[in-house]
């Protein structure tokens, strides 16, 4: 539908949205904000009317919050610190994730800019089916792993050795680290997916939980039809996958780092 719709009743004629426009849709007609399709749907026009004139009738306009000076601040300090003391989490406490708390952490994730507007991530969040999902995965390594061989020979040795060691006690689990959850993105742009990953990761901690971002388990899932065809990727190729839990370990200072390698210029 692509469309962008303004109430003549409520537009005061400001000409905000029309600068604030990307696309250069917008233009006034006497003294009327007037919209020619179509466009991106970004929104702008809709957040930056300061009389709530502009809607787009295919997203869900009730959600739409009202800015409330004071209450959107991110202070620099923490926000660093956060950023600081996140850790990737091999070690999780064993306790589900509420449902709520996801859902939380997954509109951190939708509401993430994404190339062009797109909004196509597809979010797969495994919790309930978790156990059947790793069962799979540990049973395709070895096949897996000989596929690999002549490629990624190093790969394909570390997911042998991780195999036997998970054979041997399905509690030494290398790859999911008994993690209560995994939460897979799937994004024809890798940077989509990856942008929401973060966002997700920071929205986790902020709830109290972790991550772990695993290139392993996009590697192994990604050489395998029958996994995406499992976890429903459509096709779609797989952009990150994370491990997700309460932490079981507490870190008690940040984690030293080479100099950033900036040039300024
Ligand atoms: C894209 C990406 C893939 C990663 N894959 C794995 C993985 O497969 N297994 C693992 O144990 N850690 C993995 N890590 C974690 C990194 O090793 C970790 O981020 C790094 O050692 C720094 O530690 P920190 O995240 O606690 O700061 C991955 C991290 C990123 C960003």
């Amino acid at each position: 539908m692509n469309m962008v719709t303004i109430s003549r009743e409520k537009c005061i004629g400001c000409g905000l949205c029309v600068k604030d426009c990307p696309a250069g849709k917008l233009k006034l007609e006497d003294k009327k904000a007037v919209y020619t399709p179509s466009c991106i749907l970004c929104g702008h026009c809709v957040a930056v009317c300061p009389k709530g004139a502009v809607s787009i009738p295919e997203y869900d306009m009730a959600s739409v919050e009202e800015y409330e000076p004071g209450r959107f601040s991110l202070d620099p300090e923490q926000f660093l610190r956060a950023v600081k003391f996140r850790r990737s989490v091999r070690n999780y406490k064993d306790i589900p994730v509420e449902h709520e708390k996801l859902e939380r952490i997954l509109e951190a994730g939708r509401y993430t800019p994404t190339a062009k507007n797109r909004q196509a991530c597809r979010f797969i969040v495994l919790q309930k089916e978790l156990t059947e999902f790793k069962k799979l995965l540990w049973e395709e390594i070895p096949q897996l792993a000989e596929k690999m061989k002549a490629e990624m020979p190093h790969y394909a040795m570390l997911f042998k050795f991780m195999y036997r060691n998970w054979k041997k006690d399905p509690a030494d689990d290398a790859l999911f680290f008994n993690a209560p959850a995994c939460l897979f993105i799937a994004s024809e742009d890798p940077l989509d997916g990856g942008l929401a990953a973060a966002n997700i990761e920071n929205m986790a901690v902020a709830e109290g939980a972790g991550v772990l971002y695993s290139g392993y388990l996009k590697r192994i899932i990604s050489a395998s039809p029958a996994l995406l065809e499992w976890l429903g990727t459509d096709n779609i190729p797989l952009t990150c996958c994370m491990l997700l839990g309460y932490p079981a370990v507490t870190y008690k200072r940040t984690a030293p780092r080479k100099p950033a390698d900036i040039h300024w210029r």
